[in-house]
């Protein structure tokens, strides 16, 4: 098992690719904090890594308020002693919204959400890392912080920010053993993929064709599965070489 006595913390863990993560990382020998907004989603998320005779807490968070990511944090080194693994997953996606149109009060939210929060978990879980001389940090990005979209602003801006702040933590914390990646999916087959859908109406499957698949070159949707396999590899052992990497995970979109 690659995570074998790893204490890790998801954010967003209640559904998609944070739900895939868990459980993928609980397979591996994790002890996994899951932790989302959503409570009643983290436990079904700890339910079904329980089912598998894994472990897992539920913890409530908002990532976007300080006390609460302060709270996540030390409940976990309280419990279990360590922090290990901290994966930066809950993120709100962005509707076409022409940049004229965009609420100062959206702006505020997507980048609390999607940007804040990475610093929020680095600056409460570091000094616990720095502590023990090792931690892995690991953010979901987007490859729309790449390659930008018409009407996805805030969003592209919130992303591209947690891929530069991924590089200047890499550099900032190598000297303490922490390493420090982050994964930018492409179009992933969760709730959230939906909510990008310009003038959402009619058929999702047939909206997803013609909007997302259609624009991957390898020609399939990423799957939950596909962002937990790469976020195995950088969590663990096989990686411990690798820092500062942003991985596209994208089916060749991004290019
Ligand atoms: N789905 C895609 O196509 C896609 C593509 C690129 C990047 N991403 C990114 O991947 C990450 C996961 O997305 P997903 O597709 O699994 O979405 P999802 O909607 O299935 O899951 C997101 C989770 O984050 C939680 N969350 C939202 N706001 C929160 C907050 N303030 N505090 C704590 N938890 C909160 C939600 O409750 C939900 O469980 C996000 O950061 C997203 O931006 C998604």
């Amino acid at each position: 098992m690659l995570l074998q006595n790893q204490i890790a913390i998801i954010t967003g863990a209640g559904s998609g690719m944070g739900r895939a993560m868990a459980l993928s990382f609980a397979n591996e020998g994790a002890t996994v904090a899951v932790a989302d907004i959503n409570i009643e989603a983290a436990a079904e998320t700890v339910s079904l890594i329980q089912a598998k005779n894994g472990m897992a807490i539920a913890i409530g968070v908002d990532v976007s308020n300080a006390q609460s990511v302060k709270k996540l944090i030390n409940t976990v080194a309280e419990r279990e002693g360590k922090i290990d693994i901290i994966i930066n997953c809950a993120g709100l996606p962005q509707a076409f919204t022409p940049i004229e149109d965009l609420e100062e009060e959206q702006w505020d939210r997507l980048l609390n959400v999607n940007t804040k929060s990475v610093f929020l978990t680095a600056k409460y879980a570091v000094p616990f890392m720095k502590k023990q001389k090792q931690g892995v940090i690991l953010s979901i990005s987007s490859i729309a912080s790449e390659r930008a979209r018409p009407g996805l602003n805030a969003y592209c801006a919130s992303k591209g920010a947690v891929a530069v702040l991924t590089k200047a933590l890499a550099i900032e914390l190598a000297p303490f053993g922490i390493r420090v990646n982050a994964i930018n999916p492409g179009p992933t087959n969760t709730e959230m993929l939906g909510k990008f859908i310009p003038d959402h109406e009619g058929e999702l499957e047939q909206q997803k064709q013609e909007v997302f698949i259609s624009s991957i070159p390898l020609g399939k949707l990423i799957e939950p599965e596909d962002i937990a396999q790469s976020a195995l590899y950088l969590c663990s052992p096989l990686s411990e070489k690798v820092t500062g990497t942003i991985l596209n995970v994208d089916g060749g979109r991004g290019i």
